[in-house]
């Protein structure tokens, strides 16, 4: 009991210390991304997306790929999904499942999401899921999406609850009106939800 309490308190100081010092989930611990993600499962996105074939959407932080392959399959082929990520590692185990699905429309670039390599109005749609947080300059992210996404584009953000980057809807919108994006709706509860900004 005494060591379960122990460990118990070591899991949420390790946490406490992880929110207040921002940082990429690294590749050795995908576990924690692998499983079905509860609230902000795929029909959700789809549903808050509203995705379209042959549009070009950019996915910042795919991790594994939990989102990547639907979202290649809702653009279509002739649609283009570029996934974009601060470490090599998490693109290729995405890139390696989007070969194994047979996918065509996708194209991986690494770099950091405070410099996105891509030109102005480039995007239809752009989606972070249980991304934004783990970015230290949040603002500084949210103004290049804002700078690649088209008029009228679409930002979708994911957050669920328990991460310890987890982004509270008020304090999303507040980052991202700062940013000059207008919030437009949440879909699911504040503690596992995405929400719509529009560019
Ligand atoms: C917790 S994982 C989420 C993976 C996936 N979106 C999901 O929900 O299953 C966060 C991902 O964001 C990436 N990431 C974190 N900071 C980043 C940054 N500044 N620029 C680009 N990618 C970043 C990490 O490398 C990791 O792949």
């Amino acid at each position: 009991m005494r060591l379960a309490l122990i460990a118990l308190a070591g899991v949420i100081a390790a946490a406490l210390w992880w929110r207040k010092h921002p940082s990429a989930c690294p590749y050795g611990q995908r576990f924690w991304v692998a499983p079905p993600h509860p609230l902000i499962t795929r029909e959700r996105l789809r549903a808050t997306l509203e995705p379209e074939a042959g549009e070009r959407i950019l996915e910042i932080g795919p991790g594994t790929g939990y989102y990547t392959l639907d979202l290649g399959e809702w653009i279509g082929l002739e649609g283009a999904l570029d996934v974009f990520d601060l470490q090599q590692e998490m693109l290729d185990h995405t890139m390696g499942r989007v070969a194994e699905r047979g996918l065509t429309n996708v194209a991986a670039t690494r770099g950091d999401a405070t410099a996105l390599p891509f030109d102005d109005d480039a995007f239809d749609a752009v989606v972070l899921t249980a991304v934004l947080g783990e970015i230290p300059d949040q603002r500084a992210a949210l103004r290049e999406v804002a700078r690649v996404l088209r008029p009228g584009g679409r930002l979708v953000v994911g957050e669920l609850f328990g991460d310890p980057h987890y982004i509270s809807p008020g304090a999303l919108r507040r980052r991202g009106e700062d940013s000059g994006l207008r919030f437009e709706r949440r879909n699911g509860p504040p503690f596992g939800y995405f929400a719509r900004l529009a560019a």
